[in-house]
This record gives C-alpha cells, sequence and structure tokens, in this order.
C-alpha cells in the first residue's frame, strides 16, 4: 500500500464524517512565539480558544510538520525531522467518544490493521488534572481489554501548549505491537517501552484547558479534539517494514545513498528531505532563525556525506529524489526547484570550502579535552561550524561544548564588530551628501521594490552608500532576469514621479515591529528607534538622512545586477538629478 493511500484515504474518512478538509498550511507559522510548524492543530489554534473557525467546526488536514526537538534522534527507525501529520479537529463539536471511535474504526475497518495490536495510553492524573478515566472507558467499550490500557503522565499523555500559551489537554495514544515480542522486561514490555517492540502512531489530545505563560491551567469554555498522526508511521506499519525509511516515502532517496552507515544514510535522507521542503517556503540558509536551522540541518547532513565519503554536490540528486516524491502532493516543491537547488547548492559549495579544515582544527582542539566556548565560537566563526555541530562531533568524543563561553565569545565579537557593522546596516555612514541622502532614499524604494517584484524572502544584507552610487546586498537565490531588473527600475521610477513624502517617527522598537517596519540586525536596536515611511509603500526602522519628498530623486538607473555570495545578489544603482527649477 503505497502511502498515498492511507494519506487519501484518511481525509476521504473524514470528510464523508462531516468534516471539511483544510490545505496544509505552511511550515512558517503565523504564531512567532514559534519558529516553524510542529503539530496539525498550529493553524487552528485560536478556533479551540472560541474564535468562530472560518471552516465548519470539524476539519481534518494532512499538514507539512518541521522539528528539531527529535534530531538527535534521526537515524533510528522512526524519527524525522520532516513529517506529514494526518489530523481531525474538533472545535466543540464531538470530544472523547467520537474523537475514539473514529480513530479505532479508521485502524481497522478502513485499513484492516489488527484491532489485536492495538494498545493504548492514557493520562494517569497529575497535578490538578485527574486521571482521564472515561477515555479508558471508552476504549475498553470499544472492545480494547484493560489489560492493553496503561495510564502515564503529563509527559507522555498531556499535549500542549505551542508555543508560549494555549490551548492544551490530556491525550490517549495508540500504539501498534509490531512483533508480538516482549523484550528482556518480559510482562513489564508495554507502550513506550524503549525497545522496538511498539510504535506510537497516534496522538489524540482532548483540549480542555489554556495554560498562560506563567504556566497556570484554565479550564476553556469549548472542549475541543486535536489528533495527530505521523503519515510515515502509518506508511511504515502499513507496509509491513522495519523503518520509515524503508517506505516509499524514503526509499527511493536512500537507495541513492551509497555506503554501509545506515544511520549516516539515514540522517542525511531525513535532512536532505526538511531542507527541499525549508526551502520551498524562500528560507535561506543564514545565522538566525527560520535560516540558521536550515544551515544547520544542511551542514549536518553535509558532514554525514564525508563519513560517507560522498562526492562533491551529493545533495543535489537527493533534493531531485524528495521533489520526484513530493511534487504532486505539495506543488511548491516542483515549482520552486530551480530556487531549491540553488539554495543547497551554494550551501553545500560555501561549507565544503571550511568542513576539512574545521574537522582538522577540531581534532587539534578536541586532544586537549573538552571544548572551550572560545574554541567552539572560532570554529563557527572561521568554518562556519554551527555550535550544534561542534557539540555532536564533541559528544561523540565523550567530551563537553562550553556553550555558555560561547554564547560569551559570541557577544564580544558583536560588540568588536559593531562600528563596522553599523556603517554597512545603518544609515549612510559618514556620507552626508546631498546625492548621498537621495540614494539613501533610493535605497529604501529600491528594498521595497525588490520586495515586491521578487518576493518577501528578500531582505538586505548590505548598504554602501556613496555620492556618486549606490550599492544594495540583498538575499534572493538567483540571477535576476532581464525583465525583473526592468520591473524593479520601474516600480522605483513610478514611486519617485507620485512625489510621494518621507515621514519620520519616533518609537519604541517592539511598535516599530509591529507595524511591519523592516529591520535588520534587530538585537542591536536601541529601546527606541527612528522609522522611516515613504507613503505606505515602504517602512523601515534607520538613522536617516533621507529626503523630504521622492520627487528630489530624479531618475532612478540600475547600472548592474551581479553575485555578491552564496543566495545574494547586488545591485548598483544611480540617480539621474532632476533638473533644477532654474532651468525648467
Ligand atoms: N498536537 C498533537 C501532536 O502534535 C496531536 O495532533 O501530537
Amino acid at each position: 500500500m503505497l502511502s498515498k493511500k492511507p494519506r487519501k484515504e484518511f481525509l476521504t474518512f473524514f470528510e464523508k464524517r462531516g468534516h471539511q478538509i483544510v490545505a496544509s498550511s505552511s511550515l512558517i507559522p503565523t504564531d512567532t512565539t514559534v519558529l516553524f510548524t510542529t503539530a496539525g492543530m498550529q493553524q487552528f489554534k485560536e478556533y479551540f480558544l472560541g474564535k468562530r473557525s472560518p471552516f465548519s467546526n470539524k476539519v481534518a488536514s494532512c499538514q507539512k510538520c518541521f522539528r528539531t526537538s527529535d534530531i538527535g534522534e534521526v537515524g533510528d527507525e522512526r524519527h524525522l525531522t520532516f513529517l506529514e501529520m494526518l489530523g481531525n479537529f474538533s472545535f466543540g463539536d464531538y470530544f472523547k467518544e467520537g474523537a475514539v471511535k473514529y480513530a479505532l474504526d479508521f485502524l481497522v475497518q478502513e485499513l484492516g490493521l489488527e484491532k489485536e495490536k492495538i494498545w493504548i495510553t492514557v493520562f494517569k492524573g497529575e497535578g490538578r488534572v485527574p486521571e482521564d478515566k472515561e477515555s479508558k472507558r471508552i476504549w475498553q467499550s470499544l472492545g480494547i481489554p484493560k489489560e492493553r490500557i496503561f495510564g502515564f503522565d503529563r509527559k507522555d499523555n498531556f499535549w500542549g501548549p505551542t508555543g508560549l500559551e494555549g490551548p492544551c489537554g490530556p491525550s490517549t495514544e495508540i500504539h501498534y505491537d509490531l512483533t508480538s515480542q516482549p523484550c528482556q522486561k518480559g510482562t513489564n514490555c508495554i507502550p513506550n517501552c524503549d525497545c522496538n517492540r511498539f510504535i506510537e502512531l497516534w496522538n489524540l489530545v482532548f483540549n480542555e484547558y489554556y495554560q498562560n505563560r506563567e504556566g497556570q491551567l484554565t479550564p476553556l469554555k469549548q472542549r475541543g479534539v486535536d489528533t495527530g498522526m505521523g503519515l510515515e508511521r502509518l506508511a511504515m506499519v502499513c507496509q509491513n517494514k522495519k523503518s520509515v525509511y524503508e517506505t516509499d516515502l524514503f526509499f527511493p532517496i536512500m537507495v541513492e545513498i551509497p555506503g554501509k552507515d545506515e544511520r549516516a544514510k539515514r540522517v542525511i535522507a531525513d535532512h536532505i528531505k526538511s531542507a527541499v521542503f525549508l526551502a520551498s517556503e524562500d528560507i535561506l540558509p543564514s545565522n538566525v532563525e527560520q535560516g540558521y536551522i536550515l544551515r544547520r540541518i544542511l551542514r549536518r547532513a553535509i558532514r554525514y556525506g564525508k563519513i560517507l565519503n560522498l562526492p562533491k554536490n551529493f545533495l543535489i540528486p537527493l533534493a531531485q529524489k524528495v521533489i520526484e516524491i513530493y511534487r504532486d502532493i505539495y506543488p511548491e516543491v516542483q515549482f520552486r526547484q530551480a530556487d531549491i537547488l540553488t539554495v543547497i547548492q551554494n550551501e553545500e559549495e560555501k561549507f565544503s570550502k571550511t568542513l576539512e579544515k574545521g574537522l582538522k582544527q577540531f581534532e587539534k582542539i578536541s586532544a586537549r579535552g573538552d571544548i572551550s566556548g572560545v574554541d567552539a565560537f572560532h570554529l563557527y566563526d572561521t568554518y562556519g561550524f554551527p555550535l550544534e555541530l561542534t557539540e555532536e562531533l564533541a559528544r561523540e568524543r565523550g567530551l563537553k561544548t562550553n556553550k555558555k563561553g560561547f554564547q560569551e565569545a559570541f557577544e564580544k565579537h558583536q560588540e568588536i564588530s559593531r562600528a563596522g557593522v553599523e556603517k554597512k546596516f545603518g544609515g549612510i555612514g559618514k556620507e552626508t551628501s546631498p546625492e548621498a541622502i537621495r540614494l539613501h532614499t533610493a535605497t529604501h524604494l529600491l528594498h521595497q521594490a525588490l520586495r515586491e517584484v521578487l518576493g518577501l524572502h528578500v531582505k538586505q544584507m548590505g548598504s554602501d552608500i556613496t555620492s556618486e552610487r549606490l550599492r544594495f546586498d540583498f538575499s534572493h537565490p538567483k540571477q535576476m532576469t532581464e525583465e525583473e531588473i526592468k520591473k524593479v527600475e520601474n516600480l522605483v521610477n513610478q514611486k519617485i514621479k507620485e512625489d510621494l513624502e518621507i515621514k519620520k517617527e519616533e518609537m519604541p522598537h517592539k511598535e516599530a515591529i509591529k507595524k511591519g517596519a523592516l529591520a535588520f540586525f534587530k538585537e542591536k536596536y536601541p529601546e527606541k528607534v527612528t522609522v522611516y515611511s515613504i507613503n505606505n509603500f515602504s517602512k523601515e526602522i534607520c538613522a536617516g538622512p533621507h529626503v523630504q519628498r521622492t520627487l528630489e530623486l530624479g531618475f532612478f538607473n540600475i547600472v548592474k545586477e551581479e553575485s555578491s555570495g552564496a543566495g545574494v545578489r547586488r545591485i548598483r544603482a544611480t540617480l539621474i538629478p532632476p533638473p533644477k527649477a532654474d532651468k525648467l
């Protein structure tokens, strides 16, 4: 049974039972307190809290998820960073009885799994939240004997909230007995045992509480159901495989990776899949936030490629396999193929240059014992080793890494380079001739025009202004076409002609961000910042100065578009001054 089947059957099953099918949302959630979508319920969070859902109050989805919480376990039989989560949800509609019955019917009647192999865990009660006797009773009423139902505490059977606050509640989990063979623990070999007998298949969460930022629970006015079942694990069970890597969702990638080290191969296969999906959402490798995570998994994959002695650019054919597997389900991977491959290739080229030397350096350092913060920072700064990679290398040798020391070294370095960075990113430095001021305002128009023409992934990576020209570096994975250049140039000139006013305001940094002002290196901004807006076209935190109206700029002319490092483009542009008033 190819994975296509359970994916489709799951949605059809719930559609037939009155659920509205909702498409997967982006891997980047709207909730800014979390970096990624890690669960199917995330896009529905507010409907659990009572906000009226624009969908029906019963929905089902297959959601793309990305989690780094299990990254250390990736490479075993079942843990992954990218997964598809099948889920059905009720916002104040059915509750425990309905959810449990649907789950059992789907697995046994629809997919034909063996009921005798289904084992259950329920919440056994902790703190002020009582034992979930009701779920236990329901399972028993549906024919699961009490000998196959076990109570666990908060760690295993209470879920959420995602982010800093939100809905949460006790859960009941369905585990599948893969071997029917207890390990040496005998009768104590039950679900959650660390042997490979059972697999946790489906998590049914009963959202009854709201947890605030202080961790306090209050009952929700409306009770809801949030379920999640990893498609890869379901495919593994349906296809009778020992690991998710043997299913059709991984096999085509795995066969492309030569070598004997199974774990290394699995890590590469998992990470390249995640990298393709992250890059398909316009995330570019960088040193902050989502971009840093993408960089981390790509560099980790490259390092494992080195262990297997894989040739240069080995990630590209693997990424192509990922695209082949998913293009019919998630057309964005096909549609963004060229960008995805460029991003991966650039990162591979960049890191391959320093990896070998960095590993040699690591050998030297680790021969002396635990890794100091300064050494970890040196590996990061000079050889591009994410801290987590150094930690992993150290762990493999039974050594520790001084994380706090790394942080200190990092901050010290920031202090030293601040002056340089400020010149590069903030304002226009010492150059305050009228020409430079006009070019500075043009830079803001250019930045916004690039975002409108190329997409919101465009971010300022650097800026340098003299009295003759502006030079603007920005993130974008490939060369701009002639047409795109023309469009950007025209848009800037159009805004100049509209004679827009440039407005300067002071406000708290937080408010500026809330209002959508573009900002770079946010950790360096003072509490109060200056925001320059050009009508409602552009808004940036900036030290200025700027002209008063755009008509003062004259004619904007892009002279050159070129590469400025991996995933970064550079534009040089000039302004042809407007005719002087007395010459009109
Ligand atoms: N939110 C729960 C989970 O992610 C169930 O969907 O496991």
